[in-house]
């Protein structure tokens, strides 16, 4: 079963075309990667997808909705920790979450329950009423994880799920989302580190210029290209993964 469908899409931002007729297919429970450098066309792909912003052309359907005529929805059913960190400065780490959960109609009382367990599973219960100004990189990213499961989804988008992150907090996170993912949440990630292609990814699309160059599993294009991702990337493209 199909819960993410493109064909054609096109996101133009005035003259400069930042998605250049992609398609691609994300079945459920899989854990689908889009791979490339900066500027790729990444963030463009997942935002439409959970449906901040329209195609300029193409369809895009998830869970087999049109993303234009049904975004309320689509949004009630997907998790997003975007790439940039947008908690709210003025509020501890528990308000954070309760503020968000206001968005999907959840009551106060079920939010502070469904809080309680999400900050358990981030290991981030001890920090309940901490000001989120007082929380590491790694800290603020797993809040935002959690955040992003406050409405139980069945799709989480995670873009740059560990951008900057050591090594520790991000070995942290994969281990969240493997568990997320033999929950069978589907979970789609953009992500410029090959090792957390590679580790996490069922399938990963590689991109370049607003173009998908090939769809495929990281072992099978490690088996047919040679090398590790990153030596698979720079023989198809001519270009390294680094920023
Ligand atoms: N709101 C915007 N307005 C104009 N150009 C944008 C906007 N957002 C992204 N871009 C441009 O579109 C291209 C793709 O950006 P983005 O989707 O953020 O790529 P990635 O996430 O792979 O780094 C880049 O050239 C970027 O500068
Ligand atoms: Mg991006």
């Amino acid at each position: 079963m199909s819960i993410v469908t493109a064909k054609g899409l096109t996101k133009d931002y005035g003259h400069l075309r930042a998605v250049d007729n992609i398609a691609f297919e994300i079945k459920k429970g899989e854990c689908f990667g889009f791979l490339g450098p900066n500027g790729a066309g990444k963030t463009t792909v997942m935002k439409i997808i959970h449906c901040f912003m329209p195609p300029t052309s193409g369809d895009v359907r998830v869970f087999d909705m049109d993303v234009i005529e049904s975004p309320g929805e689509i949004k009630s059913r997907i998790g997003v920790m975007p790439q940039d960190d947008n908690l709210d400065p003025d509020l501890t780490v528990f308000g954070n979450l309760i503020v968000y959960a206001r968005y999907f109609d959840i009551p106060k009382k079920v939010s502070s329950n469904l809080a309680i367990e999400l900050l358990e599973f981030v290991e981030l219960k001890e920090k309940t009423d901490v000001n989120i100004r007082n929380l590491s990189g790694g800290m603020k990213r797993r809040l935002l994880l959690a955040r992003a499961l406050i409405n139980n989804p069945e799709l989480l988008i995670l873009d740059e799920p560990t951008v900057g992150l050591d090594p520790h907090s991000r070995h942290s996170v994969w281990e969240k989302l493997n568990n997320l993912k033999s929950k069978n949440v589907t979970l789609i990630l953009t992500t410029h580190y090959m090792e957390e292609a590679e580790k996490i990814c069922d399938r990963v699309a590689i991109m370049d210029s607003g173009r998908i160059v090939v769809i495929d599993s990281p072992e099978r294009l490690m088996e047919m290209h040679g090398g590790n991702l990153e030596a698979v990337y720079l023989k198809l493209t001519g270009r390294t993964l680094e920023a």
